[in-house]
Parts: structure tokens; C-alpha cells; sequence
């Protein structure tokens, strides 16, 4: 079953071909090779990132779901304000495409920390959605936007709108994201002379704000209340 927060930004997309060839590869997003079928970890549960950002359980749906937020307001600075036209089927597949393969190259070891599959030290997620794009007949223009979504790090920087407003949303968000997580584990560290790992974006901001707030003493208070949250959840 497709998580409703993906279902809800695939029925964004217009064209009825192209929503329905993307809700396929949504609900199946598995990847053949050499004869072997890979799955990964869920969507819904897969973090999109191991240690830089959304490092959390739930990770990925939020990447997802608030790039997607991040293009749309790009879509309409980019109409409204500079007067341009943009295709949004393009950039909501984009959104919607650009790392769903993350997931098929984390794996959950049994004590619950993560790691990377096999498939990952040989490809990595760009190279595989681009092969699997690629087999299922996907137009050129969503391979570009795909292709393009690591800016100038990946194999091809955007050369249209919409691959340009999938890479800034890719970017921002990642990179707000980052920074919260960031932030949260020097204040930690700083409060409580300790590391407090697998936090997720909810933790980090409670973080933050107990700062404002208490000062390096509400941190504290912070951090306790995460520790004993996290002790009563898997007891
Ligand atoms: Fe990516
Ligand atoms: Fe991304």
C-alpha cells in the first residue's frame, strides 16, 4: 500500500500516463539485475541519508514530502513573480523520483542501527533510478530532471526549469535539514558532554527551541525527556 502523503503528491501530477507510471514504480521499487530482484527498506520507514540528513526513521517520506513543498513555492516565484512557465507534472515526478532508490541501498541490521547494501557498493541511487527510468520507457525530460538533481556534483547539471527547481528544493531542504540535526547534536553534546545519536528532525527541533527558551538548561531538561522517551518505546 502507498503511504497517502506519496499518493496525495503523485495525484498532483496531471497527466494521467505519466501519475500511473509513477504510482507503479512507487508501490513496487524494486530493482532487477543480473537476474536478482533487489528490495530495500520500506519508504515509508527508510531514513534518506545515513549520517548528513533526514538520518532518522521517517526520514525519506519527510524529504520527500517538504522538497515537494520547496518546488511548488519555487514553481510559483518562478510563474508569478519572474513571469516564466514551468511544467509541474516534470517537477513533481522529479520530486517524487529523484531518491526512491535510497531506500534499496540501506539495510537494518537486527539491533536496529543502518547500513548499506551490497547492491550500494557496487551502484549508487542516481545510477540505478536513471537504469530503471531508462527500462520503464520514462520521457527524456524526467530523466534529465532526475539526472540533474545533484547539481554540479552529479553526472549533469540542469539544463531546464524544472530540473533546476528539483535540484534547489533537492538542496534546500536537505541542507535545512542538515543543519537542524547539526545543530541539535552540538547542543547535546554541549549540554550533557554527550552524543545522543539517531535523532530525528521533531528531536532536534525540541532541542533548539528548549534552548531559546530554558538556556543550556532546558537542553538538558531536553534531553533527558528524549532519552526516557526513547527508553519507554522499547520497553
Ligand atoms: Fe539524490
Ligand atoms: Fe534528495
Amino acid at each position: 500500500m502507498l503511504h497517502p502523503k506519496l499518493k496525495a503528491l503523485a495525484n498532483k501530477i496531471r497527466d494521467k500516463k505519466l501519475r500511473e507510471k509513477i504510482i507503479e514504480l512507487l508501490e513496487n521499487p524494486t530493482f532487477e539485475i543480473g537476474g536478482k530482484k533487489y528490495t530495500g527498506l520500506p519508504l515509508e520507514i527508510s531514513p534518506a541519508g545515513l549520517s548528513h540528513h533526514h538520518s532518522y526513521q521517517g526520514g525519506y517520506l519527510e524529504h520527500v514530502a517538504s522538497s515537494a513543498d520547496i518546488a511548488l513555492a519555487l514553481c510559483n516565484s518562478m510563474e508569478k513573480i519572474y513571469g516564466g512557465k514551468v511544467n509541474r507534472d516534470l517537477v513533481m515526478a522529479g520530486v517524487l523520483l529523484h531518491d526512491i532508490f535510497k531506500p534499496l541501498t540501506y539495510v537494518k541490521y537486527e539491533n536496529g542501527s543502518l547500513g548499506k547494501t551490497r547492491l550500494a557498493d557496487y551502484m549508487d541511487h542516481l545510477s540505478i533510478i536513471i537504469s530503471e527510468l531508462v527500462r520503464r520507457d520514462f520521457p527524456l525530460e524526467i530523466i534529465h530532471v532526475v539526472s540533474a538533481h545533484h547539481g554540479e556534483y552529479g553526472p549533469i547539471r540542469p539544463r531546464t526549469v524544472e530540473a533546476l527547481i528539483c535540484h534547489l528544493a533537492d538542496l534546500i531542504d536537505s541542507r535545512l535539514n542538515a543543519e537542524i540535526l547539526n545543530a541539535a547534536r552540538y547542543l547535546a553534546r554541549r549540554a550533557v558532554g554527550e552524543e545522543l545519536f539517531g535523532l530525528t528532525s521533531k528531536e532536534a527541533l525540541e532541542i533548539i527551541s528548549s534552548k531559546s527558551v530554558e538556556g543550556w538548561e532546558g537542553v538538558a531538561k531536553a534531553v533527558e525527556k528524549i532519552r526516557r522517551k526513547r527508553k519507554t518505546h522499547k520497553a
